[in-house]
């Protein structure tokens, strides 16, 4: 593993791609360190794909340049190709197949002797919580059973960078966290993750350092904690007992937070934006300190919480724009279904 952690995982600088008259990547400028879980944050129509597949050999850019471990991707895609892996494109799965028999399949497509091959195979159901239905056609898998399979499958080889795209678009809230166990896995591993995502809460709780992106570039980069610093921590939504105590709730909640606070639609609902500078503990402590002045003023509350900005809430922030999301998935709601994957 030494002699992986010289120098970035990926490098691109003013990185191109020109679809027609519509500029996918607009000079895309990345560094992602090796090692680490790298998010990649971007609505619907962002270049994200289109990154990532220039990353991975698959689709030429029109400018500028991309080095996967120091290899152009251009001029050394051989080199390049040998150290990646991108779930659902180099590791495509059969439907008529069992996952087992799919995974020892592609073991030994690897050059795994059969023995091996099995003993690896084994390992990764286990692990990816898959071995009940080890035997079963994945044509029968649900979304989040195959979103697994899919993910097993391209690290069967333990590549040294995993591209993982909107791993987790579609599937439901149970099917997210094991999702996010298994990335966690993988980079334990040792392998070098990029994630691209629609929601700032999974680059959050996975990502070491997080380039939002929009129209093809980058218009934001930095740790979790920093970019919210940037945006604001989140947001407190209160529920009171009695609708009659709302404006005294008004008035207390923008004093504690010093930030405007709006009426819900709901008349006892409450919202305020809590300023984010810096870490989120202050955030917390602003939260709470509210809370017990809210108490201190005799006002009932029957729901308090504190939530993070959603990607609308940090693409208003970082641009004054909400996002121009041109697909149909809501995007600070993953959807609730299963059969809704891609
Ligand atoms: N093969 C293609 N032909 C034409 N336009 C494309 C193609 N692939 C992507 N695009 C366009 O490029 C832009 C970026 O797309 P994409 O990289 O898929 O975004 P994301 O993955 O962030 O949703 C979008 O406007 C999309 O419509
Ligand atoms: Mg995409």
């Amino acid at each position: 593993m030494s002699e992986r952690a010289t120098g970035p995982a990926i490098e691109t600088s003013g990185l191109i791609k020109i679809f027609g008259k519509n500029r996918a990547l607009d000079g895309l400028d990345l560094t992602v360190p090796a090692g680490t879980v790298y998010g990649v944050l971007g609505p619907n129509g962002a270049g994200k794909t289109t990154a990532v597949r220039i990353l991975a050999t698959l689709l030429r850019p029109d400018g500028g340049e991309a080095r996967v471990f120091g290899h152009d991707v251009l001029r050394d895609p051989d080199a390049v190709r040998g150290r990646v892996s991108l779930t659902g494109q180099f590791a495509s799965v059969d439907e008529d197949m069992t996952g087992m028999e799919n995974l020892i399949l592609i073991a030994r497509l690897l050059g795994y002797r059969k023995p091996a091959a099995r003993d690896r195979t084994g390992q990764l159901l286990e692990a990816f919580g898959l071995t009940d239905a080890a035997d079963r056609q994945v044509k029968n898998y649900s979304g989040g059973m195959r979103r697994r399979l899919d993910i097993a499958a391209s690290i069967l080889s333990t590549p040294e960078l995993l591209f993982l795209d909107e791993p987790t678009t579609g599937l439901d809230p149970r099917s997210r966290n094991q999702v996010w166990d298994i990335i966690r896995i993988v980079v334990a591993q040792g392998t070098t993750v990029l994630l691209t995502t629609q929601y700032l809460d999974e680059a959050d709780r996975l990502a070491g350092r997080i380039a939002v992106i929009d129209h093809g570039k980058v218009i934001a980069e930095g740790t979790p904690g920093q970019l919210k610093a940037s945006v604001g921590a989140g947001s407190v939504h209160v529920r009171l007992r009695d609708a009659s105590q709302r404006p005294g709730a008004e008035r207390v909640l923008s004093k504690a937070l010093d930030a405007p606070v709006q009426l819900e639609a709901d008349p006892v609902a409450l919202t305020a934006r809590v300023a984010g500078e810096g870490i989120e503990h202050a955030a917390a402590e602003r939260a709470a300190r509210a809370l017990s002045e809210l108490a201190a003023a005799g006002i009932t509350v029957d729901d308090f919480s504190l939530g993070q900005p959603s990607l609308d809430e940090v693409f208003l922030a970082l641009t004054g724009a909400p996002t121009r999301n041109d697909g149909l998935a809501p995007i600070d709601n993953p959807a609730t279904s299963e059969e809704t994957a891609a």
